[in-house]
């Protein structure tokens, strides 16, 4: 694939994610949300699974939950168009219900895809989903929100930044605090360089 351009190749990404049938959520399903934004990100945020305004407009985090973190986002400095924003299930689950762990396994593909193609510092990962899977840990986002980590994920070593969801953010002023703070960190650690060794 050398001489491609990233974009290029996320686009061919998106447009074979477009037509996939690997698991349940495709029968129920108005589009698949792939992502959106840099393709050659240094941030990436990765959250549960699309709801009714994304699977309807085919962007990720646009409803209540996206609004909150667009606003954060310019409290904090950070600029959509700088990052990647996905989710690590592509269809909505119906009723917005929880993603079954099935469902998660068969879209794994997906992300590990985006991860490999985006080549991004940090991963920001949004509620405990995406942490557990990240991570391939079952602790929780409670004990570990704010703490950065270089881990090895899908064969490269990045920052894992595990993050609330906003979701958890729209029901809480607490939370919606702790997740402020935290991103009010994202951009300083986009910049730290990866240790070598660790
Ligand atoms: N919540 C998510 O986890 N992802 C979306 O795309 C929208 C809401
Ligand atoms: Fe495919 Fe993922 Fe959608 Fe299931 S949720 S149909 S695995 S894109």
């Amino acid at each position: 694939m050398s001489g491609v351009e990233p974009k290029g190749r996320l686009d061919a990404l998106k447009l074979a994610a477009t037509g996939c049938h690997a698991c349940r959520l495709e029968s129920t399903r108005n589009q698949v949300v792939f992502g959106e934004g840099h393709p050659e990100a240094a941030v990436m945020f990765i959250g549960e699974a699309p709801g009714k305004a994304e699977d309807e407009l085919g962007r990720p985090f646009i409803g209540r939950s996206g609004m909150l973190l667009d606003r954060l986002f310019e409290e904090c400095g950070i600029d959509r168009s700088d990052v990647f924003i996905t989710s690590i299930v592509k269809c909505r689950p119906p009723d917005n219900r929880d993603p079954k762990r099935d469902e998660i396994a068969s879209c794994q593909n997906w992300i590990e895809s985006q991860i490999r193609l985006i080549n991004p510092t940090v991963i920001c990962t949004l509620g405990n989903f995406a942490l557990k899977l990240i991570r391939n840990d079952p602790t929780g986002i409670t004990q570990v929100h704010g703490q950065e980590e270089i881990r090895t994920v899908f064969g490269s070593k990045v920052w894992v930044y595990p993050l609330f969801h906003p979701a958890a953010a729209l029901r809480s002023t607490t939370t919606r605090e702790l997740l402020k703070a935290d991103l009010e960190r994202v951009n300083e650690l986009a910049l730290r360089p990866i240790p070598s060794t660790s």
